[in-house]
């Protein structure tokens, strides 16, 4: 757009630096404090490593996302499609304040769980995914993240919304999320509606579900075996969904 000066100028044009330009399109980070890396033993006996994304899993992670976005079931496809954005906007700082978990299981990447931080008050749950099928593997992905944002973040509330069944049985029905009232309330995913948990909520009954489910809680005091067994990571070979 252009429209003639009401003054007389000196110059045609400003030369602008991209870094300047950088500065006003990204906001300054928040101060997060790091997912301390957090172990858990599923029910078929596998035991799964969480710890935050790193740079080098990334790469590797937008391949496989490449295969699991053609996968046209159980919602893997808007899922895969979406967290393939999610993780290439960590590479692109195209994403405010960001967590990212990963689940493995002797280095393979088997899980994943992401969020974002609205700001001091709320956090958002945006994406939780599984390529190990009934191993309720789901579960403490999602908790882990929830865990981040009530109990490192400490936020007030927790806003997530389910684009699956298996999502909204896995978290929405089982830790009993009400929603916000709808439409005035929408989920930066499509729209769609709001469920949240806040503090009250989840200090009284929640904080336990995971210990309901699995049968134990996460264990912060990672062994050095299995930090050791997982230290490199890798996607898996198949696609078996
Ligand atoms: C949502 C998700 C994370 C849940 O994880 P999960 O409960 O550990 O994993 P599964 O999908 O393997 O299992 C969920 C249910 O699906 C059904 N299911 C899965 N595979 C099945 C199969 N081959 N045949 C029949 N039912 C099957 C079962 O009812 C199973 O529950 P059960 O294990 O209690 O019997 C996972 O399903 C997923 O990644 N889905 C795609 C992405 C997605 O929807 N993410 C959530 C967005 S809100």
């Amino acid at each position: 757009m252009k429209v003639e000066p009401p003054a007389v100028s000196s110059y045609d044009e400003i030369k602008v630096n991209i870094r300047e330009i950088e500065a006003i399109l990204s906001a300054p980070p928040m101060e997060l404090p790091p997912w301390p890396e957090a172990m858990i033993t599923l029910p078929d006996g596998r035991t799964v490593y969480i710890r935050a994304i790193q740079e080098s899993d990334i790469r590797p992670m937008l391949g496989y996302l490449e295969q699991v976005m053609k996968v046209e079931k159980d919602f893997y496809d808007i899922v895969g499609v979406r967290v393939y954005g999610e993780v290439l906007a960590l590479l692109r700082k195209r994403m405010k304040d960001p967590f990212t978990m990963v689940g493995l299981v002797d280095g393979e990447w088997l899980g994943f769980a992401n969020g974002r931080v609205w700001d001091k008050t709320r956090a958002i749950s945006l994406h939780t995914l599984t390529f190990s099928r009934r191993a309720k593997l789901g579960w403490p992905m999602y908790y882990a993240k929830t865990y981040y944002a009530m109990e490192i973040l400490k936020v007030d509330e927790w806003w997530s919304t389910f684009e699956s069944y298996n999502g909204w049985r896995m978290a929405g029905l089982s830790m009993a999320q009400p929603t916000k009232p709808y439409p005035e309330y929408q989920h930066e995913l499509g729209g769609a509606k709001v469920f949240y948990l806040n503090q009250d909520m989840w200090q009284g009954r929640v904080k336990n579900y995971i210990k309901e489910v699995i049968g134990e809680d996460l264990n912060f005091k990672v062994t050095n075996a299995v930090r050791k067994a997982n230290a490199t990571f890798r996607v898996p070979e198949t696609l078996d969904l």
